[in-house]
């Protein structure tokens, strides 16, 4: 039998919300040039804009043939994240305790759910030492790609393809490997010649909270502006702020119809940047044919009032109030251990929670992360006795 969550009428979810906790980045890790896993800031990238006079327009279809594509055909679980937090708790000496522990990516959903009336999502979930730990179903997702791509693009568009290339092309013109004082003019006014490769990632671990849940997340940031702001010389700048940039491509806006096609957009910058703290976003605007012609900076706590004041498609609190609402459900919800699945079905008004094993934690947990909270437990049992 599936529990099911009411994601209709939104409106119960209106009004103000309780005040939040900004996201702290509490660890990190990143992919190199191969993907592979490393413990460290080595492909934190730096912001800066690509400029008018020398870079725009730019055609981001260029360099599509050289596309150094990361494979996601194999499923990565919540493993580099489980990584990065038991590094964490072996230096600190003690358990994260919090609610849930999850990729940003599947909060984004959630979030953004009570207005995204298009979204379908399933996701594995697993309750293992008080910590409900959510992962996205990857065979479901594949479908779905799969799905997608068969379906016949308008006569004269670009494949699904190019168009996600041009997102990465994009991030390319826009960041250097090092602060600006540390990167090569020659690198910097060459950036449109360089292979675009989406292999690479530096992500952020932050802990947050929403009503009476608290959460570990992880996700990709694209770029920090200036640099972060943490020196070990002061005390307190790694609780500051870290001045992240979201970079985003979108179409150039003519029509009416193009403005609310935007703002529907917005909820998905703003619910991913929110998550993870990230201030501002860098749209770069670009033709239906691929030419980037502009940018435009958008500070992310601001987008909310900006689409009350436009058209209204959405409401910041009421994704916040309907998030908070439903992590008590997950809590109410999966209170032993097997797997479970959170599924919400295409235009479905509600999102379904069921077990489909009844014990174990499958594959969302890895056997080194279980060993090492064992023993944890292990130790602080004895410690009591
Ligand atoms: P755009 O968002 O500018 O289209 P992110 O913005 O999350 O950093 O992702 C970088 C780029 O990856 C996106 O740029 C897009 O090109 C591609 N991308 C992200 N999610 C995608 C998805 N679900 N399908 C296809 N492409 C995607
Ligand atoms: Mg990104
Ligand atoms: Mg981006």
């Amino acid at each position: 039998m599936a529990a099911t969550f009411d994601v209709q009428p939104v409106n119960r979810f209106a009004g103000k919300c309780p005040p939040l906790k900004r996201p702290q980045e509490i660890a990190y890790f990143s992919y190199d040039d191969d993907h592979k896993f490393r413990l460290d800031e080595s492909s934190l990238k730096y912001f800066y804009p690509p400029e008018y006079s020398h870079h725009l327009p730019a055609n981001l279809c260029d360099g599509f043939d050289t596309f150094q594509k990361h494979d996601d055909s194999i499923d990565e679980h919540l493993d580099s994240l489980l990584t990065t937090i038991m590094e964490m708790e072996k230096a600190e000496g003690k358990r994260s305790e919090v609610d849930f522990i999850t990729w940003r990516g599947m909060v984004t959903k959630i979030l953004t759910a009570p207005f995204d009336h298009f979204s379908k999502f399933e996701m594995n979930a697993t309750l293992f030492q008080g910590t409900i730990f959510i992962e996205d179903c990857h065979e479901a997702k594949v479908a779905d790609q799969g799905r997608q791509r068969s379906q016949p693009s308008r006569p004269g568009a670009h494949s699904q393809d190019m168009m996600s290339y041009w997102g990465y092309k994009f991030e390319t013109l826009c960041v250097m490997p090092n602060t600006w004082g540390e990167t090569s003019r020659e690198f910097i006014e060459n950036r449109h010649k360089h292979i675009v490769s989406n292999k690479a990632q530096y992500c952020s671990v932050v802990k947050t909270g929403f009503a009476n849940s608290s959460l570990i997340i992880g996700g990709e940031v694209d770029a920090v502006q200036t640099k972060k702001p943490y020196d070990p010389e002061i005390p307190g700048s790694k609780d500051r702020p870290i001045p992240w940039v979201e970079l985003k491509t979108s179409e150039v806006i003519q029509s009416d119809r193009d403005v609310l096609k935007f703002e529907r957009k917005l909820l998905k910058f703003w619910a991913q940047s929110f998550l993870l703290g990230v201030p501002r976003v860098t749209v770069g605007f670009r033709t239906k044919e691929g030419i980037l012609t502009h940018l435009q900076n958008l500070e992310v706590l601001k987008i909310p009032g900006q689409v009350k004041n436009g058209k209204g498609t959405w409401d910041g609190n009421s994704c916040i109030n309907f998030t908070g609402a439903f992590l008590d459900f997950l809590k109410k919800t999966i209170t032993s251990e097997g797997i479970w699945k959170i599924r919400r079905l295409e235009k479905s008004p509600v999102i379904e929670v069921f077990q489909v094993e009844p014990s174990g934690h499958g594959r969302i947990l890895t056997p080194e992360f279980i060993n090492w909270r064992q023993q944890q437990i292990a130790g602080e049992v004895m410690r009591m006795l």
